[in-house]
């Protein structure tokens, strides 16, 4: 397990006691700030919607990597395991989730006690670091995150541990917010107590391409996809008891250049 510094203590608090997951801002048992379509700016969003956008980053994600009937995948960060259980169900896969939260893993168990019995061997919760992932040299088909590489200090060990666990021809696919390149981070830790206090990790998205190249994985590839996040994300928070807390600063950042929520592709060397 990896070093356990005072912010990943404050990491494990917001997952365990706290249960980030049951505040209003996410929902559906995600935790993620979701992939939605158009909406017009005064219309209330429902519930519904807001967990569908969070499932959509989901399927958005896991698309990327192309997976076949069957494949092995690993999701790194599983958190409460809905949206492991969606992608065992809708690409027909199987699916490990880690996470390192203990907490997370006995929501994950409780949340999904019909999927794991609906699918047979095909779903599995696991405790673990994705710095040093607790499964051998090519065991998975495809490997990927969903906003959970902004809680990593050390990408380079998430990198190239992925790149071990994947067979060859393997793929990652990962989702999360990054700074753009080149862009004056210093803003964001003003406006964004998680990012102050070092929960959040925002860094250039170059940091993690960069990484990815030098674990050995080749065909990377960055598509920011903010359009899809921030505004609506915004809109569904002011609807709630959080409209007049720092939450509503991301799109601020957004909308100035200081972040970018971003797809984030890598596939290894078919033999
Ligand atoms: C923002 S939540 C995302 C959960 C899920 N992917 C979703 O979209 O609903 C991040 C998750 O990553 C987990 N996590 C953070 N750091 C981790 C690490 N180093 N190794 C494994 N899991 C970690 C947390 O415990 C938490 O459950």
């Amino acid at each position: 397990m990896e070093r356990d510094t005072e912010v990943q203590a404050q990491r494990d608090f917001m997952y365990g006691e706290l249960d980030l997951g049951s505040f209003t801002i996410f929902s559906g048992s995600f935790i993620n700030y979701g992939y939605w379509g158009a909406l017009e700016p005064d219309r209330e969003i429902t519930v519904e919607e807001r967990t569908a956008s969070q499932a959509e980053l989901y399927r958005q994600v896991v698309a990327r990597l192309e997976p076949q009937a069957g494949a092995q995948l690993l999701e790194l960060g599983s958190g409460i395991g809905v949206g492991a259980a969606l992608v065992a169900r809708e690409f027909d896969v199987s699916v490990t989730g880690l996470d390192r939260s203990p907490a997370q893993l006995a929501r994950a168990a409780k949340a999904n006690a019909e999927s794991l019995e609906a699918l047979r061997g095909r779903l599995s919760y696991h405790r673990g670091s994705v710095t040093e992932i607790p499964w051998g040299d090519g065991t998975f088909d495809g490997v990927y995150a969903v906003e959970m590489l902004q809680h990593v200090d050390d990408l380079a060990s998430v990198a190239s541990e992925a790149h071990r666990v994947l067979k060859a021809g393997g793929r990652f696919a990962a989702a999360t917010f990054f700074a753009p390149d080149g862009a004056d981070t210093a803003p964001v830790a003003d406006l964004i107590e998680t990012v102050a206090s070092g929960v959040d990790v925002v860094r250039p998205v170059g940091e993690l391409a960069a990484e990815l190249t030098r674990a050995g994985f080749t065909e990377v590839t960055l598509t920011p996809i903010g359009e899809h996040v921030w505004r609506q994300f915004d809109q569904w928070v002011a609807q709630t008891e959080h409209r007049d807390s720092w939450g509503r600063n991301w799109l601020r950042c957004y909308e100035n250049g200081w972040i970018d929520y971003y797809l984030i592709t890598a596939a290894t060397v078919a033999e």
